[in-house]
């Protein structure tokens, strides 16, 4: 939840005219358009809505509130330009200047963790550490700690630091029945800049229920996506190496480094961005990328990867074996294992072949086709011209098509892209979060959405938005991009701003539900159904074979039911 001066900032600045600074603004039914400045754009693909104080570009996928907006086109990071609107509005930020006071203030929480951990309370926590092979000896040094299981520990502890303070620093959250605090329940890891200065914090679920991470929202401090965890007890060690080891997890991070690779630095969990690129470029030119081997292939861990490239790094992939992290790798088979690894690591136009002929079958056309669209995409973003050259070569032999023509293809933007009237429309699992965010949901409908149903991009979105709902306050949108990286912010926008009249609004929002949700768990559970009833025909367990029977039947008519109501 941002600070009441985030919001008090925001509020002040009216977003069309803040981006008609930048930008020629055109009316359009409530809201604006304008040619995007963030891609080659010669329709106007920008829309702009007061109304929900958010912008977004359906040429290039941009997009967030006026914030976001004011980092993105000045390259600021969000505490610059949360300093630069505050100032011209007139809202004056606590500890404005110098932020020492909650610079001190975030040292205070960060030791008031470390002592729970250390507690009585407590032994969960070390318990579970202790499990994981973080031994004691580490804890200081990584600012390990542990968050009491209650609502308001670290608001009465650190009382004297000002409810203003904590609130800013997302470690204390109003609620509809006052405030409380944001961690209960959960070993803390202290997030730290590149000088060692704990600046936010993550925490782990202990037992289940909620996220396995929470991490801090955006604040004057910190924003997501513009440090890397780690690089303040690793920036030596990666001069002296002449390479960083880049790995996604807090306790990969903490592994290898007791593994023997001090080197390591954690991209923590989100697609790493231009910023954390050009920080490591600061230190190396050189990075081993060790990700577990789905996230790896992942497009966007590949569109990371050229992030990297484009900082100037020299970018090699490590394969690691199938279903191990650098942590499990590390505890499970010694260093040995990890040095093996990273000795086999392949430069990045290498690992990106390589997972094509894995991922599609390529002696198919529809094979080829799959593996051509997906180098499309990246296409665009790789400027190197070695980097491109290499690709096009690769591709080439892998397809056995001739270059010219694979270069060629791989030039052409996509059709899509340009004509912004072949929007691509948006499915029933757009329109339920369409609908989530309107507030246009069923109300009986929320706890029955489960985040792992939507796509991995819309995820940390539903995360976020069920997180507040379930304590007791649907958040508002402006609430919710304080939450978010720049990219969900951009797919935020991109929904929030859906341009779709509905004849009947609550129909559209059940239609959506039922196509998104309830029929394909139905599908599923009837699936799993008939090949159980096969295995007991094969037995010819008649019992069971009759309840399950019925059991099936029941399932068919509520499908009928369901196929009815929508239409
Ligand atoms: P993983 O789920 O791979 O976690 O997420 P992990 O680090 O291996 O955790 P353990 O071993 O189960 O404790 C990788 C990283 O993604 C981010 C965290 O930074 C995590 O370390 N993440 C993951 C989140 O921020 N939130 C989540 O809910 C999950
Ligand atoms: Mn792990």
């Amino acid at each position: 939840m941002p600070s009441p001066e985030i919001s008090e900032v925001k509020a002040r600045v009216d977003i069309v005219e803040f981006l008609s600074r930048y930008l020629t603004l055109k009316p359009s039914g409530k809201n604006y358009k304008a040619r995007c400045p963030f891609h080659p754009d010669d329709t106007p693909s920008l829309t702009v809505s007061p109304e929900k104080g958010l912008w977004h570009c359906f040429g290039c996928g941009a997009g967030g509130d006026v914030l976001g907006f004011l980092m993105r086109i000045e390259k600021l990071t969000f505490p610059e330009a949360l300093a630069r609107l505050a100032q011209e509005v007139g809202v004056e930020l606590r500890g404005g200047g110098p932020r020492a006071e909650l610079y001190q203030a975030c040292q205070a929480a960060a030791d008031f963790f470390a002592r729970q951990l250390l507690s009585p309370q407590g032994k969960a926590a070390r318990e579970y550490l202790l499990s994981r092979g973080i031994g004691e000896e580490e804890w200081a040094r990584w600012g390990l700690g542990y968050a009491p299981e209650s609502w308001d520990s670290l608001l009465r502890a650190l009382a004297k630091l000002g409810l203003d303070t904590l609130k800013q620093l997302g470690l204390v959250v109003e609620g509809e029945r006052g405030p409380y605090d944001r961690f209960r329940g959960r070993v803390m890891f202290t997030l730290r800049d590149d000088q060692g200065k704990p600046i936010a914090f993550a925490g782990r679920a202990l037992g289940e229920g909620g996220p396995k991470y929470l991490n801090v929202p955006n604040t004057p401090l910190f924003t997501k996506g513009t440090i890397l965890y780690g690089l303040d007890l690793a920036k030596e060690a990666i001069r002296k190496q002449g390479r960083a080891i880049l790995v996604e997890g807090y306790t990969d991070v903490i592994s290898l480094h007791a593994a023997g690779f001090p080197e390591t630095v954690g991209s923590m969990g989100t697609a790493l961005t231009e910023r954390q690129a050009r920080l490591l470029a600061r230190y190396t030119d050189r990075v081993v990328i060790a990700y577990d081997r789905d996230a790896a292939g992942s497009a966007a861990s590949l569109r990371g990867m050229v992030i990297l490239r484009e900082a100037g790094l020299r970018v090699e992939v490590a394969r690691l074996p199938e279903g191990e992290d650098p942590d499990s790798l590390a505890r499970g088979q010694g260093p040995e294992a990890v040095q093996a690894v990273l000795e086999e690591a392949k430069p990045f136009h290498r690992f990106f072949l390589d997972s094509l002929s894995e991922r599609y079958e390529l002696g198919t056309m529809e094979g080829k086709e799959a593996a051509l669209a997906e180098a499309q995409g990246l296409w665009p973003k790789i400027k190197s011209l070695p980097l491109r050259a290499e690709l096009a070569q690769g591709l080439a032999e892998l397809l056995s098509l001739p270059e010219e023509e694979v270069r060629g293809f791989l030039g052409r933007a996509r059709p899509r892209r340009r004509v912004p009237e072949e929007k691509t429309e948006p499915g029933p699992e757009e329109l339920v979060l369409y609908f989530l965010l309107a507030g246009k949901l069923p109300p009986q409908a929320i706890p029955d959405l489960e985040v792992d149903d939507f796509r991995p991009q819309y995820r940390p979105i539903v995360e976020r938005w069920l997180e507040a709902w379930r304590m007791g306050k649907p958040p508002s949108l402006e609430e919710l991009a304080g939450e978010l990286d720049p990219d969900s912010q951009s797919v935020l926008a991109q929904i929030a701003l859906l341009d779709i009249e509905f004849k009947d609004p609550q129909r559209a929002a059940t239609d959506a539900l039922i196509q998104f949700l309830y029929l394909p768990r139905l599908e599923r559970r009837l699936a799993a159904l008939r090949s159980k009833l096969e295995e007991l025909r094969a037995q010819e367990d008649r019992e069971q074979l009759w309840e399950l029977e019925s059991e099936f039947q029941r399932l068919c008519r509520e499908r009928l039911a369901l196929l009815r109501r929508r239409r």
